[in-house]
């Protein structure tokens, strides 16, 4: 018999208003899953657009709900399916992504192959806050980009989630940073060893920056255009905010594409190896309650968070 756990739902889509904390059915882990007892959950963007039935889940009807949110989760393993990982095991994960994850529970069951170790040097809320927003710059600037040390790339909303990691990640591998973002955030984005920062409020960022390798497309589409004007002959266009379509890419006669993020635990590893280093840190905006699950998507979806916004489940 299944035991219940509380867990933050939608039964429709809409505002932050239809979030709702209820008991629902615990998961079961299957073969090669491990079963987790979530501590802190991260809150996305991804998370209040799908609230919005216009996520990863466009299209859907509205019987296809209740689903219980949420991608990133900081836990201990409560049960395992996989000789990788025992019970008592501090993980950190962003399963099944474009699939829905359940990360706003007491408990999520979680393909093994998706964990990692949880960075020893931090706490379970500050785990939360890393694995979609890491792997999406790891994934953008790395897998698809290429980015080598020498080369200059464009990182815009340099002060968010994915933006300030991926800020460390490109100093990381030696390429020059150029940051956007509003100026409240110059010395945060510097501070994160950005070379130059560029107040998007004060100026059009496409007279300032000219001839970078890569722009890392973080900010909404209709600002591509500009984001294209930014880049050398050789350049390529990294976007996470909408796909480009090849037309555009052969207008403009440069590289670009659409990165959609995906689960990978031993990307995951290496990420948690460089936070324990001290390469990587990540910073915490606020961490509310899972029962203020609809204040955390009011502040992610005002688009000025500062790092992270995270849901403490437990402790
Ligand atoms: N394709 C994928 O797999 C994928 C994965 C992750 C995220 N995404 C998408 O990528 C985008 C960024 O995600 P995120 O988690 O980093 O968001 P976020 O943390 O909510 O971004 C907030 C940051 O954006 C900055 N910002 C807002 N407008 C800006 C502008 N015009 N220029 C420069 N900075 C601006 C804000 O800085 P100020 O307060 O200084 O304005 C704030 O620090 C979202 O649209 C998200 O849906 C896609």
């Amino acid at each position: 018999m299944s035991q219940d756990m509380q867990a933050v739902t939608i039964h429709q889509f809409g505002g932050a208003e239809v979030l709702k904390l209820e008991s629902v059915a615990r998961p079961e882990p299957g073969p090669d899953e491990v079963l987790i007892r979530v501590q802190a959950a991260g809150v996305n963007p991804i998370d209040y657009m799908t609230r919005n039935g216009v996520g990863v889940n466009r299209g859907w009807q509205e019987d296809q709900l209740p689903v219980v949110l949420g991608w990133d989760v900081s836990g201990i393993v409560e049960a395992s399916n996989s000789e990788a990982f025992k019970p008592g095991d501090e993980v950190f994960t962003m399963p099944r992504f474009p699939a829905m994850a359940g990360a706003y529970a007491e408990y999520a069951a979680v393909p093994a192959a998706e964990l990692a170790a949880k960075p020893a040097s931090i706490d379970h809320p500050a785990a939360a806050g890393v694995p979609l927003v890491a792997l999406t710059a790891w994934q953008a600037l790395f897998d698809n980009g290429n980015l080598a040390s020498g080369q200059t790339v464009l990182i815009h909303a340099a002060a968010g989630g994915v933006g300030h990691v991926a800020v460390q990640l490109a100093k990381w591998r030696g390429a020059t940073v150029i940051g956007t973002a509003s100026g409240r955030n110059q010395a945060f984005v510097l501070g994160l060893g950005a070379d130059q920062f560029v107040d998007y409020t004060a100026c059009e960022f496409d007279e300032v920056v000219k001839d970078v390798d890569a722009v890392f497309h973080t900010i909404p589409a209709e600002l591509r255009e500009k984001s294209w004007r930014t880049l050398n002959a050789d350049g390529i266009l990294l976007s996470i905010t909408g796909p480009v379509p090849e037309e555009e890419i052969q207008a403009e006669g440069k590289r670009g594409t659409f990165v959609g993020v995906r689960p990978n635990g031993a990307q995951l590893g290496e990420i948690a190896g460089l936070i324990d280093d001290g390469t990587l840190r990540v910073e915490i905006d606020t961490v509310y309650p899972l029962a203020d699950a609809a204040k955390a998507h009011q502040q992610v979806e005002a688009r000025h968070a500062r790092g992270k916004v995270v849901l403490r489940v437990a402790g």
